[in-house]
């Protein structure tokens, strides 16, 4: 195959029992990107579908520029996609799904934002202009909530509104050079997580209800998800506590070894300052290891400076959490439990954000 002949755009549908909705989805990407003048091809990744999609995207690849990938003895959202990534031809490339929830006339425009310089675009339901149709308050406030989570625990995710979305844009260069593993649903947050210098761009869309076939993510996705997420993050979380942990202890160590020789608000200060200093070492080289942006001692000591914001947050929240606790009723050391793990976060949350901060994050 020549140059001349490569598709501009690939678009990757991984399918598993959508023999109802292919029809209607070849025929509307068609249609989008025809009259829009874009050479492109569909690649449909089917695992073998009891229902014989992949039978019928063969058929119907006689009328459009479809390539089927047909998976026997394999299964699973991630792998067929990246299989499919791996396929395609085209210099973009969209992943999106077969039933028709993601509405095939928004592809030009996900090209158009490409073409403006972005290297992922992702069609998004979280920006101005998006939605999703027919979802109960319960189902969104969850959406909304694995979205934040993936916000918080991985600072590469911001540059989306909607991190797990299932329709987005790459450029095939970007993701030749990335090692993707698909081991999960959410290959666009495994893209953004390693690709932290790409550009991103949004485009809004209505995510519409599923109108034949049935959905495959069930409650055993959702767990993965967060299993997902923390692997992503290189369990950046755990291990930050695991550090705040041994800090408590270093913090004790030293008040103890002072016993009695200066006056205690003193030797609880330099416990503090002791554990502090400790944690921001070991969050420097382990926790946030290659996150540090400035180096040589000033910029460890710019670090070190910065950590103690992020420590003070920590303490002003803990504080806050523990007084309102304790006049909410709760118990004596109930309360301080409470300001501990708020304060935990709030730590956690300004060292991930602020301090050492991610590029792209
Ligand atoms: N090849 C293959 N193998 N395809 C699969 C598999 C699988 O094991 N499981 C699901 N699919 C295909 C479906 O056939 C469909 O085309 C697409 O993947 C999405 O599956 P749904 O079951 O419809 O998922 P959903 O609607 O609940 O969630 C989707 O939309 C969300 C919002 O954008 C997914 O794309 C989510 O990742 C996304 O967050
Ligand atoms: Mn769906």
């Amino acid at each position: 195959m020549t140059e001349e002949d490569a598709p501009q755009l690939s678009v990757v549908v991984p399918t598993y029992n959508e023999r109802e909705n292919l029809a209607e989805l070849l025929e509307r990407i068609d249609r989008a990107l025809r009259s829009s003048g874009v050479r492109y091809e569909v690649v449909v990744v089917d695992d073998d579908s009891p229902d014989g999609t992949w039978r019928l995207a063969m058929e119907l690849s006689m009328r459009y520029p479809v390539r089927v990938i047909r998976r026997r003895g394999r299964r699973g959202l991630g792998s067929a996609i990246v299989e499919g990534l791996r396929a395609a031809r085209g210099s973009y490339v969209v992943v999106m799904d077969a039933d028709l929830q993601h509405p095939p006339e928004l592809l030009p425009r996900l090209l158009m934002e490409a073409e403006r310089g972005a290297d992922v675009v992702v069609a998004t339901r979280y920006a101005p202009g998006g939605g999703v149709e027919g979802w109960s308050r319960l189902r969104l406030l969850a959406s909304r909530a694995a979205g934040m989570f993936a916000h918080a625990l991985l600072p590469e995710s911001r540059r989306t509104s909607d991190p797990m979305s299932g329709f987005w844009l790459v450029r095939r260069s970007l993701v030749e050079g990335l090692e993707l593993r698909g081991e999960s649903w959410k290959v666009l947050l495994e893209v953004l997580a390693r690709a932290p210098g790409a550009r991103v761009a949004e485009v809004p869309y209505v995510f519409r209800r599923r109108r034949r076939g049935e959905s495959k993510l069930g409650p055993r996705e959702m767990l993965d998800y967060v299993r997902d997420l923390l692997r992503l993050s290189e369990y950046r979380v755990l291990r930050f506590a695991a550090v705040g942990a041994t800090g408590a202890l270093v913090n004790l160590a030293v008040v103890a070894a002072l016993g009695g020789r200066l006056p205690d608000p003193v030797a609880y200060a330099l416990g503090w300052e002791a554990g502090l200093t400790w944690n921001y070492l070991l969050h420097d080289a382990w926790t946030f290891r290659g996150r540090r942006r400035e180096g040589g001692l000033l910029g460890r000591l710019r670090y070190w400076l910065r950590y103690h914001a992020a420590a003070a947050a920590g303490f002003t929240v803990y504080m806050a959490v523990s007084w309102a606790a304790r006049l909410l009723g709760a118990g004596y050391l109930a309360a301080p439990l409470l300001g501990i793990a708020a304060g935990f976060v709030a730590n956690y949350l300004v060292s991930e954000h602020r301090v050492w901060r991610p590029q792209g994050g």
